[in-house]
């Protein structure tokens, strides 16, 4: 374990930088966790300081590199940065939509020392995809692309976002990831935060369809041992104990938004009174270990009842800051996931009656519109739905 700082020596490291090079893509999913409010190009980090950044990072002890955005290889200089990992020993993950120009660059990368490679497939049906990425011939854009990842022997994963959307077609993305050659299957129910969190009636799949969905994936396993790894990410509405976001809060990720400020997840700038620090005014050492962000909700201290007593509090940490804002309305409070929640029979009822209802439109992402759109409010105990 590294020091960080003399003030901290049982701090341990970041495993893992989640590097959001852009926000800028060519997809434009309703289900992206990136804020309303994105970045523009203009505010975009320079090469040299993403170096500089991946230099800090090697030297406090980060294993893993995340390059994603948006779209990273939207980047013109995403081969550079790619080579900077390899010669720092950084481990690099390119998470990509596969589409736009990422097929042009995918030999260059390779070159360059890039590790592995995360593959986003919106559905399997092709018009299905193209609905919900909001782009039209993307499908085989992302086929032709899987197919030149494994040729170039990478480790391919795919990744799918699963909602009422395409919760059909979870046998269809098992096989699609043995058909591409995927060593791992990411079957990853929708995380309500950012662009999800305000199409949340649109997204969200009834109790029925995510229990058979589990079953799916539990079969696969079996069936396909030695050949796929699926990991399931289960919703939260639908859950008993909530997830260790992030692996808990400053404990495992820092998160280096396009213009260079550093959060300790991706939804943390929805905690309006915290204070985050940019990688332009400090170094990330110094601002994993004393920024106020990161040290608002790192350990248990913060924590009010009932996890404040709870056994459970060190394995998930409370589940999600950020969730808890958003359905309680107090980022220190129970994340309402929990069935010890005071607010959970709420909000499985309110998941029970918006998978029930007919599903909106999508509000696809978009940079520099839709931002004013009022998210779902906060929940309350006694209030009526
Ligand atoms: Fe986790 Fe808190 Fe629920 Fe206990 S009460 S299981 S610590 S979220
Ligand atoms: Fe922020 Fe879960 S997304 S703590």
């Amino acid at each position: 374990m590294n020091a960080i700082t003399p003030n901290t020596p049982s701090l341990p490291a970041p495993v893992g930088l989640l590097a959001e090079l852009t926000h800028r893509c060519p997809l434009r999913c309703p289900y992206c966790s990136n804020p309303l409010e994105l970045d523009r190009r203009s505010g975009e980090l320079d090469t040299a300081t993403w170096q500089r950044v991946l230099t800090e990072a090697a030297g406090l002890g980060v294993l893993h590199v995340h390059l994603s955005g948006g779209e990273p290889t939207a980047r013109s200089d995403i081969v550079e940065i790619t080579q900077t990992c390899a010669k720092l020993g950084l481990y690099s993950n390119l998470i990509t939509s596969g589409v736009g120009g990422a097929l042009a660059k995918l030999d260059a990368l390779y070159d360059a020392g890039l590790d592995h490679v995360q593959l986003s497939v919106q559905g399997v049906d092709a018009a299905n995809a193209e609905k919900i990425g909001g782009l039209k011939n993307a499908q085989p854009q992302k086929f032709a692309f899987a197919e030149r990842v494994t040729q170039l022997g990478l480790p391919l994963t795919l990744n799918s976002v699963i909602h009422r959307g395409n919760i059909h077609e979870v046998e269809g993305f098992i096989d699609l990831a043995v058909k591409l050659g995927a060593k791992r299957l990411e079957v990853a129910h929708t995380q309500y935060y950012g662009w999800a969190y305000v199409n949340r009636a649109a997204l969200m799949p009834d109790k029925a369809q995510v229990d058979q969905s589990i079953r799916i994936v539990e079969a696969a396993r079996e069936r396909l041992k030695g050949q796929l790894v699926i990991d399931l990410v289960v919703p939260d509405y639908y859950a008993k104990y909530p997830k260790a976001c992030a692996g808990g809060w400053g404990r495992k990720l820092m998160n280096v938004t396009p213009a260079g400020k550093v959060l300790p997840c991706h939804a943390a700038e929805t905690i309006k009174h915290l204070e985050f620090w940019y990688v332009s005014d400090h170094s990330l050492a110094d601002i994993w270990a004393n920024s106020p962000a990161f040290t608002a909700y790192r350990g248990t201290d913060w924590m009010k009842e009932p996890c404040r007593s709870c056994d459970r509090r060190e394995k998930d940490w409370g589940g999600c800051r950020c969730q808890a804002l958003a359905l309680a309305g107090d980022a220190a409070a129970t994340d309402p996931a929990c069935s010890l929640s005071p607010l959970h029979a709420k909000v499985r009822e309110l998941a029970t009656e918006e998978a029930a209802e007919t599903p909106p439109d999508y509000v696809y992402r978009t940079i520099g519109s839709n931002v004013d759109r009022a998210a779902p409010p906060p929940l309350k105990e006694d209030a009526p739905l």
